[in-house]
């Protein structure tokens, strides 16, 4: 057994990193800046998008992206129950009304049938969670889309880098009113400790990145430069969500690195597939054939029908042998606020009510080393044998 804890999710930050912030900190400019502008020009060219906006999160990219489409009171905007629970604040602290969906059970992303049922003439957006990493059945949601006049609004904060069809997650999708919003939170794929990015056509992440500044006409953040202007006019009651350069200074050099961070993510996801491939006890991540994964989260599902314990006991057992775990998510509907509010029953999502209680989410990030991948992988299968049924 390991004798040191193996955290769940800790960032990888290097010398660049660390450089980068000490340059920006001794550069006189530590808020939005040149950082941010060279940040979202990479990004932009990385996902192949027109145009892309660094914010403080992926919650405030969503927020940002519903108020720079218009959507508010009066409006519903679809999206799972299965996701976290800023997925749906966002849609409320707008004050439109968040109409919840199920899931599929093999990938948990949002069911494109279960969409339609529910879209009525007050029905403005979908926001599709990339859950895990996985993609969304985004060919027919774009149709949904299209056929409804509808807005789609990517949760991509688990997919970087993730694909559907050969589509990178974040680049434009044809014929509608899109836009995509990243997560960089310290457990995520690249970090720059909180922060956020949204990628869009030009014309939309122009009129978002007024809404992330006060609603403070363009390029406002500039008004304490050399070449900036103290004069401002305010067009919309915007929020306060700009990203400084320091968390850009690590975000630059986070994303000069996703590709080798997301080539270990792999590895380390295959050696767990291929040691519990023939373990009736466990449940292995789902992978639809037009997908390629981003491996953010790990998640396996127990058979509890063979097993004496439940999960919660599985991810205790885990611990006491020094193995971080976690649970994505708890479904929404069951959660005090929602349930209060919209009188949700846990049986009205079957799907997510019922994988909720089998799944398990292990540690996979670039910074373990093959040994750590053994030491989860012996606890797995030393908890699995001890508590067969
Ligand atoms: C699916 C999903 N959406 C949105 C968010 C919000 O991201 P952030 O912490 O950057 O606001 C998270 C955070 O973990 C998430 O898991």
């Amino acid at each position: 057994m390991r004798n040191k804890f193996l955290p769940f999710s800790p960032p990888l930050i290097e010398d660049d990193e660390i450089n980068e912030v000490i340059h920006t900190l001794r550069s006189d400019w530590i808020t939005t800046g040149p950082k941010v502008k060279q940040f979202e020009k990479e990004f932009a060219d990385f996902t192949g998008a027109p145009s892309a906006l660094a914010v403080s999160s992926a919650t405030d990219a969503l927020q940002l992206s519903l108020a720079a489409f218009d959507v508010g009171a009066g409006d519903e905007v679809i999206t799972t129950t299965f996701t976290f629970c800023s997925t749906i604040h966002v849609i409320e602290h707008i004050g439109a009304k968040p109409v919840l969906v199920d899931i599929e059970e093999k990938t948990l992303t949002i069911h494109p049938d279960m969409v339609i049922q529910k879209i009525n003439k007050k029905t403005k957006a979908i926001i599709p969670v990339h859950i895990y990493g996985h993609p969304c059945r985004m060919d027919e949601l774009t149709d949904i889309a299209r056929k409804y006049s509808l807005i789609l609004i990517e949760d991509a904060a688990h997919a970087l880098p993730s694909y559907h069809n050969g589509r990178l997650i974040g680049s434009p999708i044809k014929g509608i009113r899109w836009a995509s919003c990243f997560s960089f939170y310290a457990t995520k794929n690249i970090t720059t400790a909180e922060g956020g990015m949204i990628t869009g056509e030009e014309s939309f992440i122009d009129k978002a990145r007024i809404w992330s500044l006060h609603g403070m006409s363009k390029d406002a953040w500039k008004r304490y430069s050399g070449s900036g202007s103290w004069h401002y006019e305010v067009v919309v009651p915007g929020f306060k969500c700009n990203m400084t350069d320091i968390q850009a200074s690590i975000g630059i050099h986070q994303l000069k690195k996703l590709l080798k961070f997301q080539k270990r993510r792999r590895e380390i996801a295959e050696m767990y597939n291929s040691a519990f491939a023939n373990i009736p006890e466990l449940e292995l991540p789902h992978v639809r054939t037009d997908c390629e994964h981003s491996w953010h989260i790990y998640a396996i599902r127990l058979n509890l029908n063979m097993l004496s314990i439940n999960r919660d006991q599985f991810i205790d057992e885990l611990l006491k042998r020094n193995i971080g775990a976690s649970v994505h998510f708890i479904p929404n509907h069951i959660q005090p606020y929602y349930r209060n509010k919209y009188g949700y029953k846990p049986e009205d999502f079957p799907v997510a009510w019922r994988e909720y209680f089998r799944l398990i989410s292990l540690p996979i990030y670039p910074r373990m080393s093959n040994d750590d991948v053994n030491d989860v992988i012996e606890a797995v299968l030393d908890i699995v044998n001890k508590h067969k049924r």
